[in-house]
């Protein structure tokens, strides 16, 4: 790791491709950044291995070695912080977090959510699309606060929900812009491009 260059933490619970869209856009020169540490809560996420396949230090933080959320947050904290992380990434991370996190990194955390927000937060969100008959979602970038998926937007994509979709080819729609906007909304935040006034995030320049 380079101790000059902007430091991100990825947070991820499962298969992370978000992550690799990261990786990738890292080592394409698309993102002025390095990824400090991966953390899992899952020990077989394929999110710590893609991470150990790039040589990026990756932990899983058992949620059961701890008494509760707060005790299991401080400890990822401690790890974040012992990185010099300055941004973290939830990509597709499924815990609740409590204050010791937010406090840690106020306005200094972004989530991924594959739906237009405020449409259909928390989980399966591409199945509640279909199950109201939305004809159109996408995905949301978004600060992270106190509530599940619900600070300030940073950006969003839509795409067309199509008839005949299953919550599979769905997902797959979303999960290319997924792909695409993140590491384009992580590289403004590295050039201090973001700025958040209560809810509303202003870009200068445009993502
Ligand atoms: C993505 O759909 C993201 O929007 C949501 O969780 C999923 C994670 O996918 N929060 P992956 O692990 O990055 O492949």
């Amino acid at each position: 790791m380079s101790e000059s260059k902007f430091t991100i933490g990825v947070l991820a619970s499962g298969r992370g491709t978000n992550l690799q869209a990261i990786i990738n856009s890292i080592e394409a020169g698309i993102i002025t950044a390095q990824i400090g540490v991966v953390i899992s809560d899952k020990k077989d996420a394929k999110a710590l291995e893609r991470a150990r396949e790039h040589h990026i230090p990756a932990f899983s933080v058992d949620p059961k070695a701890y008494p509760d959320r707060v005790a299991y947050d401080t400890a990822v904290v401690r790890i974040l912080t012992e990185q010099k992380v300055e941004l973290v990434i939830f990509a597709g991370y499924m815990r609740l977090i409590t204050n010791p996190i937010l406090e840690a990194f106020p306005n200094k955390i972004i989530n991924i959510h594959p739906s237009l927000l405020p449409a259909f937060p928390g989980l399966h969100a591409q199945r509640q699309a279909l199950a109201c008959g939305a004809k159109i979602s996408g995905c949301t970038i978004h600060f992270v606060d106190a509530e599940v998926d619900h600070g300030p937007i940073i950006s969003q994509v839509s795409v067309p929900v199509l008839e005949g979709d299953t919550e599979e080819s769905l997902t797959n729609r979303i999960l290319i812009e997924e792909h695409r906007l993140l590491p384009r909304v992580i590289q403004s935040y590295v050039e201090g491009k973001l700025s958040v006034e209560g809810r509303k995030v202003f870009q200068n320049g445009a993502i």
